[in-house]
């Protein structure tokens, strides 16, 4: 039996698409992306829209850029902050697609033990996944409706319990959640990585991001371990093994928070955010 996959050419007769007009036949070899049967399929294509292997997103990712395609594909959430993938948001070569981030994607599966919802007897399961393209739409160039510092500090829940605190190894404030973006602040910001769902390039500027390979230009270099922090669990008692509060680019601020902290030589508090 023939194992390789397929390839579908549908062609446009006398302008008009007819599915009756779908042609198949087998690739030559195992459809890997990386042969050569299938970069010449790439470099023929206007669009490339699929779902790559997440195992090989850094792979897929820099073979689709070697192409200069327009495309649309499918990623882990988790990818944005990979040293192959975050540079090119940040540069706007890529963005997050039409759809927004929250409640993951959904996906037909066969697992039968590995299934989060039924509908009309077909099983689906949940992934945290999202849409990256570099195909413009329009939700990327609506800005993000803001309220002033001072009306987050009263209205904002979130804000209100960590009130913009500065970091202690960023030039920058931390603004906890994306709705607390403060719209009389023109400095660096610290958000979570979700806020690139909502992200205007039009609006704001992407300075760098808190990952160990970045060179965010407001990082303040301290190494904790070397200033004689002590590290303790939220009982204040115990050893911390957190690697976030003792390496040098996670955002840290002051006090104790509510898990596990640091305390200088000199007795002051510090946590990861
Ligand atoms: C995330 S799944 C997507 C499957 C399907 N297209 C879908 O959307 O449900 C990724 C697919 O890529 C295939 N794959 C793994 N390594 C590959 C490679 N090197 N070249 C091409 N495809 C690969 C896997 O077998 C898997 O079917």
């Amino acid at each position: 039996m023939q194992k390789n996959g397929k390839i579908f050419t549908l062609t446009r007769r006398n302008r008009r698409v007819d599915y009756n007009d779908l042609e198949w036949k087998y690739l030559e070899g195992d459809g890997d992306f990386i042969s050569d049967e299938v970069k010449k399929l790439r470099d023929e294509a206007d669009f490339i829209i699929t779902n790559p292997p997440f195992s090989l997103f850094r792979e897929f990712i820099s073979w689709l850029f070697e192409a200069d395609k327009k495309f649309v594909i499918i990623g882990n959430k988790n990818s944005i902050t990979y040293k192959e993938v975050f540079p090119l948001i940040k540069e706007n070569k890529m963005w997050s697609g039409r759809t927004e981030w929250s409640g993951g994607l959904w996906f037909g599966t066969i697992d039968k033990n590995d299934v989060d919802k039924v509908i009309d007897n077909k099983n689906y399961k949940n992934v945290s996944s999202i849409w990256f393209t570099n195909i413009d739409h329009g939700r990327r160039h609506k800005p993000l409706e803001l309220m002033s510092m001072a009306d987050n500090i009263k209205f904002n829940k979130k804000i209100k319990e960590c009130p913009y605190p500065k970091y202690d190894n960023y030039d920058a404030i931390e603004v906890c959640v994306t709705n607390g973006i403060p719209s009389d602040y023109d400095g660096v910001m610290g958000v979570p990585i979700s806020f690139l769902d909502k992200y205007c390039p039009e609006q704001f500027e992407i300075v760098g991001g808190s990952m160990a390979y970045e060179t965010t230009a407001c990082h303040i270099m301290k190494d904790y371990v070397d200033l004689g922090y002590k590290f303790v669990k939220a009982d204040g008692v115990a050893i911390s093994g957190s690697g976030a509060l003792k390496d040098k680019m996670s955002p840290k601020i002051m006090g104790k928070g509510t898990k596990d902290y640091s305390i200088s030589p000199s007795g002051d508090y510090l946590h990861a955010v």
